[in-house]
């Protein structure tokens, strides 16, 4: 067995915490929790969501852990070594095309969020020295989506921003990177937690978080909330399973796989916590925001409220530095391939992911303006995406994963990895909650997509 990887290491566990809690926290803990909890209604749909985490979300992550730190790949050569070993085909590799595949599209609009966030975080700061304030925050946000070249500016930034760091490496890139910025995240949301605390609408914003309303529930939601299941946790396109590649040998899998996946669970609540307050003491509906809702609804308070301005240039700054390590891990498994498969050099194989996916990202750009006409099966351009990558290729991904862990992947090799570091019931459980449940509920999902049941 391999014990190291040709792409690094991290060099503890705690620096593999790090990376992989800074790829599940990002924007779909701060930006899209809150914004599809609000369009779904509230406690019914976080119900379902915590529920998936659990059955769906955990188990995938523990196999693709077991599956990158015994393949030690990137996660195409990881399956093909894997499939080798239990004897199986290797069309097993598929599932890290997809998962190559679903994270450029991922990626694409990822990063067109992400820049505006950057976007915001500069206006905050123009606004420290003198600038103008942000007085009608729905023309801000509209404004913004209206010039391609702005967004296609910020979306260019953050991607420069993020090859940098995947660039120079695990060791010297991605976990110095993380070590300083995820402390850092942490800081300013509790900070901003706390002001959420003292709107005096804590409660009320908890209740609409928690109390489910179960009239709310239809396949759809349940849909919306594997999918944002997925996609918080980083799992169903090999992102995870890269970063476990590049973990030391003795670390206990379930327990850095529990303290990720609550970790990231706790900040998307937090984030909640602490936005829903705001929304409500406007006065704002805290159903139905959409996408739009943290970038028009916070400004509002961060105008009124004392050193606002200070505490919109801290959120933003938050969100993008949270963006920051997702949009990382999201850019690691093509590029380990790539390294792999060619003769490039990690930095030329980096450059030309983020060259790539820059360009995908456009189609998002243009959605908002030159294409707000353009309908892909009544969607519009990047919902379309969002949807195809989130909704679909996730799950598949995730699927397909678990069945390659449960029944395909030699179970010496999970017995090693996964049996000896946990109680033999909670192994067993893994084992059939992987086989069965998983599977079983991702399958009723897919079939509700597509309207088979
Ligand atoms: N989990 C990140 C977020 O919540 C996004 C992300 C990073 C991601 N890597 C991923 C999503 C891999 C799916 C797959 O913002």
């Amino acid at each position: 067995m391999q014990t190291t990887s040709i792409h690094g290491m991290w060099s503890s566990r705690l620096a593999f915490i790090l990376a992989a809690t800074g790829s599940a926290v990002g924007l779909g803990n701060i930006w899209r929790f809150p914004y599809v909890t609000s369009d779904n209604g509230g406690g019914a749909f976080v119900l379902i969501y915590l529920g998936c985490i659990l059955l769906v979300g955990l188990p995938i992550m523990w196999t693709e852990i077991v599956i990158g730190r015994r393949g030690r790949m990137s996660p195409i050569n990881s399956l093909r070594e894997l499939s080798d070993d239990a004897g199986a085909s290797r069309k097993w590799m598929g599932i890290g095309f997809l998962g190559v595949i679903a994270g450029f599209l991922i990626l694409s609009f990822y990063s067109v969020v992400a820049g505006w966030t950057l976007h915001y975080g500069f206006l905050y700061l123009k606004d420290l020295f003198g600038g103008a304030t942000i007085t009608d925050p729905d023309a801000t946000f509209g404004s913004l989506l209206a010039q391609p070249g702005e967004l296609a500016f910020w979306h260019g930034l953050f991607m420069v921003m993020t090859v940098s760091v995947v660039a120079f490496g695990v060791e010297k890139g991605l976990e110095r990177a993380v070590s300083i910025l995820m402390p850092l995240l942490f800081v300013l949301l509790l900070v901003l937690l706390g002001y959420g605390m003292n709107t005096g609408y804590f409660l009320e914003a908890a209740g609409f978080l928690f109390k489910p309303d179960w009239s709310q529930v239809s396949g759809a939601m349940i849909v919306t909330a594997m999918g944002q299941a997925f996609f918080t946790l980083s799992l169903g396109m090999c992102a995870i399973m890269t970063y476990g590649a590049y973990l030391p040998s003795g670390v206990n899998i379930p327990r850095v796989g529990v303290t990720v996946a609550a970790t990231d669970t706790v900040v998307a609540l937090v984030a909640g916590l602490a936005i829903f307050p705001i929304v409500i003491s406007f006065g704002l509906d805290p159903a139905g925001g959409g996408p739009g809702l943290i970038f028009t609804s916070l400004p509002l308070a961060f105008a009124e409220m004392p050193f606002g301005i200070l505490y919109g240039f801290l959120f933003f700054t938050l969100l993008s530095v949270a963006a920051w390590t997702s949009g990382i891990s999201l850019m690691e498994p093509a590029t380990a391939y790539i390294v792999e498969a060619t003769n490039l050099s990690r930095k030329a194989a980096a450059i030309c992911v983020a060259a790539v996916a820059w360009m995908m990202g456009l189609a998002s750009v243009f959605s908002f303006n030159v294409w707000s006409e353009v309908r892909i099966g009544g969607l519009e351009v990047m919902d379309a995406i969002v949807y195809v990558a989130n909704d679909v290729m996730l799950p598949v991904g995730g699927l397909l994963t678990a069945v390659f862990g449960g029944w395909v992947l030699s179970s010496r090799i999970t017995h090693e990895e996964l049996d000896k570091k946990m109680p033999d019931w909670a192994y067993n459980a893994w084992l059939w909650v992987t086989r069965i449940v998983t599977p079983a509920l991702i399958l009723v999902v897919l079939a509700g997509l597509f309207g088979i049941i």
